[in-house]
Formats: C-alpha cells, structure tokens, sequence
C-alpha cells in the first residue's frame, strides 16, 4: 500500500499517507555496451487537433528504442527539438512521475510545447494550441515513457512484464545511449535528466546509470552536465503535519498532541484519522478544487481557479476542468486512431492508453533515493530541485530538509527570487552546485500553477544565471 500508490494519482482528492517500508537497495547498475542501431525515430509535421494552420511550429519526432536483452523492452519517446538552437542547446531526458505516468502528459499539459483547450464539444477530438512558456524554448527535449508500460512504451514478449527500480534506471541509460548513436548530430550538446514527483526516486537512478556507463568508458559519449527535480519523493516519511501546521489548518494544541506522542509512525496514522478529507480540497495544491465534490454538485466549468486568480502573471489561467478532468481528456486525444497513426504509435502495442497507469506492474525497491543524490553529489552533477510550495503530496519542507541533511555548505544563502520585481520564491544553493528553488503559491506540478514563473526559473538555471 502506501505512499507510491497515491503518488501515482495524479488527481487524487484524499489526503495521502506518507508511509511505506523502507527498502534500501543502493544499487550499481549493470553496463549495456551493445550499440545495436534501432531504428531512427520519425518526423510529425502535423498533430490532429492542433489549432492553427499548417504543420507544427516546432520540430517533433517520436519513435521507439528497444532495451534490454534482445530489446524485448521498446520504449516510446517524443524528440522536441530546442526552439533557440537546437544544434547548440541542451538536451533534457524527461520522465514523468507515478510511477506509470506517460510523459505526454508533461509535453502537453505542464512544461511542454503544448496545451489542450478547454473542450467546447465532449464529443469531438480534443484541441490545443502552443504553449507560450514551452521549456522547449531554451532546451530540446527527449520526453520518455518509463518505466516500461507506461504510455506507449511496451513490452514485445510479454503484456505483464514487471519492472523495478534498478532496471528501469539501466533502461533509461541504454535508452539514452542508443538514442544518442541514432542521433550523430548532437555529439557535443550538454545532457540532463529531469523530472516531477516519483520521478524524485527515478531520476537520480537514470542519472546514476548513465554516469557509470561514463565512468566505464561506453560510447557514445555523453556530456552529463546534472538533472531537475520538482516536488521529487525522496523517502516515505516527510513533514505533512508541520506543513499543515504552518499553513494554519490545524490550530497549536492539535500540533502539539502529535508531537508528544511521539512523532512516529503510529500517531501520524491517528493524527491524519481525524484531519483526512477534512483539512484540504486537493492535496497537489491546497487552495485547489475538490475534484470530487465539484462532481457531485455537478458543477459548471470555465472559471479560472483559485491559485490562478490570486497570482495573475500568467495569460494561461488554469481551469479546474483540467485537474479534474484533464486525464479523460488526453485519453480521448492519446487513444483516437488518427493521432496514434500522426505519432507513428506501432499498431496493436498496447491495449488503451492512460495518463498514469494505476495498474503498471512495477516492484518499487527503492523508496529511499538520498544515497543516489548523495553520490551525484560527490561526482559534481549540477542540479536544480524545486518545490511548489502549496503541495502536501511532497512537501517543501521535506525537501528543504533532505537538500541540507546531504551536509554540504551554503553559497548562497536563503533568498528571495523575482520576477517582475516581485518575490515568486525562495532559493538558496549549496557547495555541491544544488540549487533548491521554491515556488510561491505553486503545487505538485509546479508549471501547472504557475507556468511562467517555472519558465523563467528554468531557463535561469539552464543558462548558468542565478535565480
Ligand atoms: C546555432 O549554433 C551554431 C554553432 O554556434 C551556429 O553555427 C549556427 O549558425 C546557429 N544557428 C542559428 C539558427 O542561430
Ligand atoms: C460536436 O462534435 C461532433 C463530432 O465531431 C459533431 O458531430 C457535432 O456536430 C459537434 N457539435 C457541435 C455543437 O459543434
Ligand atoms: C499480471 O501479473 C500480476 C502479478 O503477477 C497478476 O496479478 C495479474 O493477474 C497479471 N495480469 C495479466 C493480465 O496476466
Ligand atoms: C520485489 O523486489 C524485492 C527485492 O528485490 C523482492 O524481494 C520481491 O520478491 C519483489 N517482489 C515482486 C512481486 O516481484
Ligand atoms: C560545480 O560545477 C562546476 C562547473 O559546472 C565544477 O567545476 C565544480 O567542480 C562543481 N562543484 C562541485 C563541488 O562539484
């Protein structure tokens, strides 16, 4: 049970229980030095429902790379090419979290070059049109479906194939491998790996694996400058009490009972009893709609929520419709036959795709990722971690804490960051070139709430700027 089954949840209206058994498995992982060249991706000039005229605006390919021992394992990615220069511009892996959560959703719903339309007709194909804070911007993008099962990414032999965390740390490496060898023009572009929410645990591993396959000499080489985490699990228990402490939903007594009896395990179960359901709407971000009551009452749509309203920088306000009902609506898109045919999605692959796969057949052995960004820290990787600050799932405290307790000192300390000359955050960075960014009034996929200030924070970073 426990903490990953509700992290997967991308809408989930309860309160989640930070629990699980800790199972700490430091694993190295195996090389892969077989370079057998897949098959290139394939060009989409055009997207159906794609609003505008003529082909797409930027440059997408998507294909498969086969994995593992006789590629059994074929992994679906979608190839955005930088809009600045992509012969020059970084290149970025991209997973999504759950785990099981295809990464389309992130390149057309959160930090990707596009975004669905508030549907004006249920039963015709979803619309969309160009996302203006698009990362793709500053950055080409590998977006990939991993682990395995997730989105289109299948397995040949097998339609039950389980993974776990170490193999799927190997696949994304001999993913990256392979997709380089097919890809000579890029030989010398700086590489990262980011990702959002249980990704927290899948990133550092991939990041791990492709650099001992550095470190072992393979080819081709890769230029692995650091990784992004946003709202990242890292370890099952974090700081939800203190978090809905400091946010003021519970009053000073309440708190206090927690602690003395303990802290633990058992009374964080007791204590989230009495406040489950009652204390937030939405847990990815409290200010947000309670996707399930809005149901019930059978609520209209096409109002810009509450998070929106309050921050108004963004020309992209963010509708309720899309967290409560954003997965049926990239499931109409994702599964309708001409869309499948634009991106070349190999016919009889999988069975139905689902945004995030509840039912993905994945053995989660790593629970506890520290040790891996422990490492990455040690080898001098930049990184960037972030935190949307209205997010219970993964909360900032928690990662304020695990970035500190890697012991390394501060450069720059505790600060504001702006944009328009107005505080959208908190950073500070530590000796170990990690930048922690948080976001003001942002949630558990922070270009969701607030796209343009993740835009800004990004392209800073990438850029080698300070926050
Ligand atoms: C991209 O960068 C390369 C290398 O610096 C340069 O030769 C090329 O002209 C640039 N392309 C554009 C469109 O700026
Ligand atoms: C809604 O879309 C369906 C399917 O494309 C179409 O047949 C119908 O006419 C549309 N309805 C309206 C009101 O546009
Ligand atoms: C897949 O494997 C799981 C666990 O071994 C099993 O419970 C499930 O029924 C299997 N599903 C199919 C479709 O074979
Ligand atoms: C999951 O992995 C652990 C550790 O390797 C192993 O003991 C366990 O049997 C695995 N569970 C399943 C269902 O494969
Ligand atoms: C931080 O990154 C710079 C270059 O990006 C590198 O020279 C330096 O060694 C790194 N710092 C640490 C502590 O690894």
């Amino acid at each position: 049970m426990a903490v990953a089954n509700l992290l997967r949840r991308r809408c989930c209206a309860s309160l989640p229980l930070l629990l699980g058994t800790v199972v700490l498995v430091l694993g190295f992982c195996s090389s892969h030095v077989s370079l057998a060249l897949a098959a290139a991706g394939s060009k989409v000039e055009y997207l159906p429902g794609f609003r505008h005229e003529g082909p797409l605006p930027f440059e997408l390919e998507t294909g498969y790379i086969g994995v593992g021992e006789s590629e059994d394992i074929q992994l679906f990615y979608y190839f955005v090419k930088s809009e600045s220069n992509h012969s020059v511009d970084p290149i970025v892996l991209w997973i999504s979290g759950g785990p099981g959560c295809s990464s389309l959703y992130a390149l057309t719903q959160e930090l990707g070059p596009l975004l669905f339309d508030l549907p004006k007709n249920n039963s015709a194909l979803p619309t969309l049109s160009l996302n203006p804070y698009s990362w793709t911007k500053v950055a080409s993008f590998i977006f990939l479906d991993l682990p395995v099962g997730t989105g289109f990414s299948y397995v040949k032999s097998s339609k039950n194939y389980t993974s776990n965390s170490e193999e799927t740390s190997d696949h994304g490496a001999e993913f990256l491998r392979k997709w380089l060898a097919d890809h000579p023009e890029y030989p010398s572009n700086s590489f990262y790996v980011g990702g959002d929410s249980f990704s927290g645990v899948t990133v550092p591993m991939v990041v791990n694996a492709i650099s001992y396959g550095i470190n072992l000499g393979l080819n081709p080489q890769i230029d692995l400058k650091g990784y992004f985490v946003g709202n990242a699990f890292t370890y099952p228990i974090s700081y939800i009490v203190q978090m809905i402490r400091g946010f003021g939903l519970i009053p000073d007594e309440m708190y206090k009972s927690y602690q003395e009896c303990g802290g633990n395990l058992i009374c964080l179960l007791n204590f989230l009893k009495i406040g489950q359901l009652t204390l937030v709407n939405f847990p990815q971000h409290i200010l947000e709609t309670n996707c399930i009551a809005r149901n019930e009452i059978g609520a209209s749509y096409g109002q810009s929520s509450v998070a929106k309203r309050f921050r108004g920088f963004n020309v992209h306000a963010l509708d309720p419709y899309f967290l409560c009902k954003g997965a049926q609506l990239i499931s109409q898109w994702a599964n309708d036959g001409s869309v499948q045919e634009a991106l070349h999605v190999r016919k009889g692959s999988i069975e139905e795709w689902v945004q995030c796969r509840d039912d993905l057949p994945f053995n989660r052995t790593v629970l506890d990722s520290r040790p891996y960004y422990a490492i990455l820290s040690m080898q001098g990787y930049r990184s960037l971690i972030y935190s949307g600050d209205h997010d219970l799932f993964v909360c900032s405290l928690s990662t304020e804490a695990w970035t500190k307790s890697l012991g390394y000192s501060i450069i720059d300390d505790w600060r504001p960051w702006f944009l328009n000359n107005q505080i959208v955050g908190y950073t500070r960075t530590f000796s170990n070139n990690m930048t922690y960014a948080k976001i003001k009034g942002s949630g558990h996929i922070a270009p969701v709430y607030t796209p343009l200030e993740c835009f800004i924070m990004f392209k800073r970073w990438i850029s080698y700027e300070k926050l």
